[in-house]
C-alpha cells in the first residue's frame, strides 16, 4: 500500500485525471498516422536549424516529437518532451527510442525544474486551450523562460469558443509574458476548425 500525504496524493488524483483511457490512447495513435502529412507540414512551418534545442510541449504520443527528431540536423540537437500525463510520456519514450538526444519532463511546467534559457524553439501544438484558463499565463511564463534570448514560440491552437481559446487571449498571454508576435494568421482546418498559428519571439 504506497504512503500518500497530501501532496503526492494531490499528484495522484492529477495523474487519473489527465491519463488517457487505452481507448483514447488508441485512437490518437491512428489519428497520428492518419495525419502524418498535416504534421509534416506544420513541422515545415517550425525553420528548423542545425542544432536547435526543442521543447514540445504536451507532446502526447510523441508522434509529431519523432517526425520533428527526422527534421533536426546536428549533432549538438535536442528534443525536451514535457507531459502532464506519465501514460503519455511513457508512449512518447517508445516513439523516440531510437533517437538518442530527448528528454521527457512529466508535470505541470509551473513546477518543473527546466532548463532556462536553452531552447531555440518551444513548440505548442494544440495544448494551450485544453489547460485551464487562469493556469494559462504561468504556463507560458515557465516555457518563455525556457527560451534562449530571441528564441522563438511557435503554437497552434483551435480559436473555436466551445473547445478553443480567442486569439486575441493567445496574444494577450504571450506578450505579457515577453513574448514579440512576429507573424500569425487564422486558418480553417478540417479536423479542428479554425485555427491560431503564431510564431512569437523572446525579446
Ligand atoms: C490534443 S493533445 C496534442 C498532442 C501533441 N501536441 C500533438 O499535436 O500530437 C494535447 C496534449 O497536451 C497534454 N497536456 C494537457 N495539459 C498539459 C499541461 N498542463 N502540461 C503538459 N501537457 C499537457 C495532454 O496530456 C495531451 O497529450
Amino acid at each position: 500500500m504506497p504512503f500518500y500525504n497530501h501532496a503526492n496524493l494531490a499528484i495522484a488524483i492529477q495523474m487519473t485525471i489527465y491519463d488517457p483511457s487505452r481507448l483514447e490512447m488508441a485512437i490518437t495513435r491512428v489519428s497520428n498516422w492518419v495525419l502524418t502529412r498535416y504534421y509534416k507540414r506544420f513541422i515545415d512551418e517550425l525553420e528548423l536549424q542545425e542544432n536547435d534545442k526543442v521543447l514540445d510541449f504536451g507532446s502526447g504520443t510523441g508522434y509529431m516529437t519523432k517526425l520533428i527528431s527526422k527534421k533536426l540536423p546536428g549533432e549538438e540537437s535536442w528534443i525536451t518532451c514535457v507531459e502532464i500525463s506519465e501514460k503519455w510520456t511513457k508512449a512518447a519514450r517508445k516513439n523516440l527510442k531510437r533517437f538518442k538526444k530527448a528528454d521527457f519532463c512529466t508535470g505541470m511546467i509551473t513546477e518543473l525544474v527546466m532548463k532556462e534559457k536553452f531552447y531555440d524553439k518551444v513548440v505548442i501544438h494544440v495544448v494551450l486551450h485544453d489547460i485551464a484558463k487562469d493556469e494559462r499565463q504561468a504556463v507560458v511564463k515557465a516555457l518563455t523562460k525556457t527560451l534562449k534570448k530571441k528564441g522563438k514560440l511557435i503554437i497552434r491552437d483551435p480559436t473555436n469558443p466551445s473547445h478553443g481559446m480567442p486569439p486575441e487571449e493567445i496574444r494577450e498571454v504571450m506578450k505579457k509574458a515577453g513574448m514579440v508576435e512576429l507573424h500569425s494568421q487564422l486558418t480553417e482546418r478540417k479536423f479542428l476548425g479554425e485555427v491560431f498559428d503564431g510564431v512569437f519571439e523572446k525579446k
